[in-house]
């Protein structure tokens, strides 16, 4: 029996960000709640899952700060190793940047902004009992341009990665979660940048797949998601809010209220004439008057909502919504919108925070 617990993780919570926009000038993207919980924290719930204890994190200079403040509670009783990457040069250069954590011992590497459905625990058995190089995780997707595609053979055996092909020659993306063997970090030695200025994993890839590394591609069953766009965002939060199962009040009620399907209310919030229809989240102390709410969304603790129309939509925290009729939205800490009424326009908006938006 093979040891989970030999296995590191290394966690990718640094980059850019620059896809979500203008909410990450001020909050990094995998702090972005789904569901009121931040995304960094569901890859930690599987990694913790998977019996690993130790955690390399990766950080940017810019947002490390709040990444380390986010995991301080650290419930999953991990080891965490924070590690700098000065720039986000690419996820080789972050393993590269993370060498002396991984101290040669074999790891999982997991994307922190990425959500997968899947529990990964039998994963992590096959590759160290099989003693592979790496492990790669991979999905069908409709557009393979934006992501690192791979070809394999008849007999599913690994020929060639790409990364962001502008003509992919397959369907099958790489997901944001690998495994490697310590041979993973002689090959991210002395790479050479990508078209788009990064030094990319795939290509760590490609070299261990040319010096004999044994490497197993595994389709997802499961949804996966790679948040670092609104709408993937806002899909990421519908998929969590699926798994709610049944309601859970611990605010007040008042007037006439009405709840339908799976809702979480937390303790604090104040509720009076409202009709939700679930799966619908409500973070603490948040106060919603003469509105309708749902399905598919998240409102963050401290909100305040009066007489406005909400499905498909991330709030984060203490946001005002008056007046207004919004879905398909992700809206950022502190903003307020203000409309006319809620039987039109219907407002489809990202906004960062502290953003006021007032219709007249
Ligand atoms: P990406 O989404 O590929 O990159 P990004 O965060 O810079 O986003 P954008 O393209 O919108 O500007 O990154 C995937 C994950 O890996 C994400 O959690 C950030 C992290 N990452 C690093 O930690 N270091 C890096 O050098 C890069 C490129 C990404």
């Amino acid at each position: 029996m093979v040891q989970t617990s030999s296995l590191k993780a290394l966690v990718l919570a640094g980059g850019r960000g620059t896809r979500l926009r203008p909410l990450t000038y001020t909050l990094p993207k995998q702090l972005v709640p789904v569901a009121n919980r931040p995304i960094l924290h569901y890859v930690l719930d599987q990694i913790a899952a998977m019996g690993i204890r130790e955690v390399g994190v990766i950080l940017s200079p810019e947002t490390g700060d709040q990444i380390r403040a986010s995991l301080e509670a650290n419930p999953w009783h991990f080891e965490f190793t924070y590690i700098v990457q000065p720039e986000p040069l690419g996820l080789a250069h972050a393993v590269q940047t993370a060498s002396a954590y991984l101290e040669g011992a074999p790891f999982l590497m997991y994307l922190g902004d990425n959500l997968l459905e899947d529990s990964l625990v039998g994963l992590a058995d096959r590759f160290l009992t099989q003693g592979l190089d790496a492990l790669l995780l991979v999905k069908e997707v409709e557009d393979p341009r934006k992501f690192g595609v791979v070809v394999l053979d008849d007999q599913q055996r690994l020929v060639d990665l790409v990364e962001k092909p502008k003509e992919p020659p397959s369907s099958l993306a790489l997901v944001g979660v690998y495994f490697f063997s310590p041979k993973i970090l002689e090959m991210v030695e002395g790479l050479t940048p990508s078209w788009r200025g990064e030094y990319e994993i795939t290509d760590a890839i490609r070299r261990l797949l040319h010096h004999g590394g044994r490497i197993e591609v595994v389709p997802l069953q499961g949804w996966w998601l790679d948040t670092g766009k609104k709408d993937d965002l806002l899909l990421a939060n519908r998929r969590v809010l699926e798994t709610l199962r049944d309601q859970d009040i611990a605010g007040t009620l008042e007037g006439r209220c009405v709840l339908d399907g799976p809702v979480v209310i937390e303790p604090g919030s104040r509720l009076r004439n409202v009709r939700i229809t679930g799966p619908v989240v409500i973070g603490k102390g948040a106060v919603l008057e003469e509105s309708e709410i749902g399905p598919f969304v998240s409102v963050g603790p401290g909100c305040r909502i009066r007489s406005a129309h909400i499905h498909g939509a991330v709030l984060l925290e203490a946001v005002t919504v008056e007046a207004a009729s919004l879905h398909d939205s992700l809206i950022g800490t502190r903003a307020v919108i203000r409309g006319t009424g809620t039987s039109h326009p219907q407002l489809k908006l990202l906004v960062g925070d502290d953003i006021e938006i007032v219709l007249e």
